[in-house]
């Protein structure tokens, strides 16, 4: 029998500290403990022999009594009624605690929510809570934060003694339920150490015997995680139970012995001894059994001789040894290997994947040597269960292990099963737990549309010993977009041209996206003539064209151009505005000799002063003002030049006919004193211009 002691064992540095307290209070007299000092029943009825009685509540608390805040701390209404009746306080919280306190107090004080992960029911989370004010939630895990309505900003604390998985599990929802997140991350190490080392010698060991009171959780959860790794688990408070449990166990058996953090140290000495005294029992035992059998031997020499010498030759096995066999048989249900030991070993068929289409003989026929596992060296009918799968397991860990490298390596996978928090993946016979914020670079809801399909993973996280991978998909997918964006800055050069869409528009241009990079078009470049705001030439989502005018990688900016795109005004003004056609226009400015006349934002006509009306006039103002829109018939166009030469006049002229026909229609002659004289006229143009004004008079 060989017997081990975690290091980690017993009494963890805030528990031996309010024990340390009790006593020596105890040196000047009786004190009460609020609750009791620890999980420890032995322990407790020692104090309380000593004079230490536990008081379930404050209330139970004689006036002006001693009593010990012990390490879970307590509510600040307990403390408040201890006050009230006198009690004189002795505070033995252990500082891991306290300062959960100090952080949730203030955390609240800022209008922050507060959210304790832990057990509701737990005294240690009941005293958090107590100093978290109004907006304090309590979770245990990921659904119940689903429960909790969304809020702004939060801060989150943990129970000393859970998980960092379960922790880490609800930081990731609440995530997904406020705007701003601060976690503080309160697990006591003492605790995750105890539960690592139990895990680790839970996988070395035929038995783990975990020593610690019956209503302690962190005992519980030692014999909870030893039951994962090792088949023989016994629980016990004292030395007393040992002999209880040595029928089970086998002299030749590795046994680990753990302890929780209310267990004191000479109880685990206690135990320890107690085991050894029993080894040696059963050494002795089996010595004298030992040597009954050389006796019995020697009385059956002659005949056993042969059968000795065969059992020389024998392989003694063990639980999770690794051996190379000999497969002898194969079955309708299992593979039978020969691996030297007194009786073959079967790998149930099961282990070896195979359909309809291909069987276990196609992967490994009679003769084939095979490593094998020793699951079981007696399954209860006499039989050893051995496993191939667990030694390619290991070997496919292995190989993992060697590759995992630096994070950058990209693996194929595919999405197996949605499990608390994420998705598990399958890279290669490994499982990976992908969580639910690593899936993609969106928020994902539904999280089984990944079940079944292919992702590809970067590894974040590997832990060897529990053999545990956690990836992103969401790292590979960022990198990627990282890579393209890489190539596309290098891609671009100015002069090209480039197709975008409209993205965003400010006072001072538009945001275009040219492929997943956004390039500016400054307001004076979205057309040849003046653009008093974006929104007058683009719209979001507008597909359009752009010259590349400049590219600064470094800073991440790209200026772009949509006018020079554009044909300028002045190259088509001929074709646009043909020689006699009828123009309309705003007069936007007067100068002594004519009329500005805006046909479009970049191109002005001028109307001469001897084109503005029908007759001679001195000041333009006097026919025109600033504002007024003006019909104009085209007289000259000059692209080189930039000018375009408009007449008023004319357009007024070619009204007039309309006018002859008034008075050519005139029913009655005129009486002899209104009669108009009309003079020769040599063109129709100058009669009417003359005619004109009297026509007004
Ligand atoms: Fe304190 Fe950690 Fe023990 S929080 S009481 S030292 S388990």
């Amino acid at each position: 029998m060989n017997i081990a002691v975690g290091k980690y064992s017993g009494f963890c540095f805030g528990v031996k500290r309010a024990v340390e307290m009790v006593e020596e209070l105890l040196k000047s007299g009786p004190v009460y403990t609020i609750g009791e000092i620890i999980h420890n029943r032995a322990v407790v009825e020692d104090l309380r022999a000593r004079g230490a009685v536990p008081a379930a509540s404050a209330e139970d608390l004689p006036n002006g009594a001693r009593a010990v805040v012990r390490a879970h701390g307590v509510p600040v209404e307990t403390l408040a009624l201890c006050k009230k009746k006198g009690v004189q306080v002795f505070d033995a919280t252990c500082p891991f605690v306290a300062r959960i306190h100090g952080i949730v107090q203030r955390e609240a004080q800022k209008g922050r929510d507060v959210v304790i992960v832990g057990n509701a029911l737990h005294p240690e989370v009941v005293g958090i809570r107590s100093r978290a004010g109004e907006r304090a939630f309590v979770v245990y895990d990921r659904s119940e934060v689903q429960k909790l309505e969304n809020g702004a900003k939060v801060s989150v604390v943990a129970q000393t003694t859970i998980t960092k998985m379960q922790f880490e599990s609800c930081v990731d929802a609440l995530r997904q339920k406020y705007n701003e997140v601060e976690v503080f991350h309160t697990i006591c190490t003492a605790t995750q150490d105890r539960q690592d080392e139990t895990v680790e010698l839970a996988k070395q060991s035929d038995a783990v015997v975990v020593i610690g009171g019956k209503n302690s959780s962190n005992t519980a959860k030692l014999a909870e995680l030893s039951r994962l790794y090792c088949p023989k688990v016994f629980c016990i408070e004292s030395a007393k139970e040992v002999p209880s449990i040595l029928a089970n166990l086998d002299s030749h058996d590795i046994i680990s012995i753990v302890a929780g953090a209310s267990t004191p140290n000479c109880m685990i000495l206690e135990v320890r001894t107690s085991m050894s005294e029993l080894e040696k029992t059963v050494a002795q035992e089996e010595e004298k059994a030992a040597v009954e059998a050389e006796a019995q031997k020697a009385d059956d020499a002659a005949e056993d001789d042969f059968t000795e010498a065969f059992e020389k030759t024998l392989v003694r096995i063990r639980n999770g040894q690794i051996l190379t066999g000999t497969i002898v048989q194969i079955t309708d249900s299992d593979v039978c290997v020969n691996i030297g030991y007194k009786s073959d070993g079967f790998i149930p068929k099961s282990e070896f994947d195979y359909t309809a289409d291909t069987n276990p003989e196609d992967m490994v026929k009679v003769g084939d040597e095979i490593e094998v596992e020793v699951v079981k060296v007696n399954d209860g009918e006499g039989n050893v269960l051995l496993s191939h799968k667990n030694v390619e397991t290991k070997k496919a860990w292995e190989r993992f292990i060697q590759s995992a490298g630096d994070g950058d390596t990209v693996y194929d996978a595919v999405g197996k099963e949605v499990v608390k928090g994420g998705v598990i993946a399958d890279i290669n016979g490994i499982r990976a737990f992908v969580p639910a914020s690593q899936v993609s670079t969106r928020y994902v809801e539904k999280l089984d549309e990944y079940v079944g399909k292919p992702m590809r993973l970067a590894i974040i996280e590997v832990d060897d010993k529990k053999k545990r991978v956690v990836a992103s998909q969401k790292k590979v997918l960022l990198a990627e977009a990282e890579a393209k964006k890489k190539e596309l800055w290098q891609s671009l050069e100015p002069g090209m041209k480039v197709k975008g869409i409209v993205r965003r528009l400010t006072d001072f241009g538009a945001f275009v996206d040219i492929g997943g990079i956004d390039g500016l078009v400054h307001v004076t470049e979205m057309a040849w003539g003046r653009v008093k705001h974006p929104s007058d030439v683009f719209k979001i989502g507008d597909e359009i064209e752009v010259l590349i005018l400049s590219v600064d990688p470094e800073k991440e900016r790209v200026s772009l151009s949509y006018k020079q795109l554009q044909p300028k005004p002045w190259t088509t003004a001929a074709e646009r505005y043909p020689v006699g056609s009828i123009v309309e226009g705003k007069v936007v400015r007067i100068v002594n000799f004519g009329a500005f006349v805006s046909l479009e934002p970049t191109i002005d006509g001028l109307i001469h002063i001897s084109q503005v009306a029908t007759t001679h006039i001195a000041k333009v103002e006097d026919e025109l003002k600033v504002g007024d829109i003006v019909r104009c018939k085209v007289l000259d166009v000059n692209p080189e030049a930039k000018r375009i030469s408009l007449s008023r006049r004319d357009v007024l002229l070619d009204e007039m006919p309309a006018i002859e026909e008034m008075i050519d229609d005139e029913p009655e002659a005129p009486q002899e004193d209104e009669k108009v004289v009309i003079p020769p006229m040599e063109s129709a143009s100058t009669s009417l211009a003359d005619l004109f004004p009297k026509m007004e008079d």
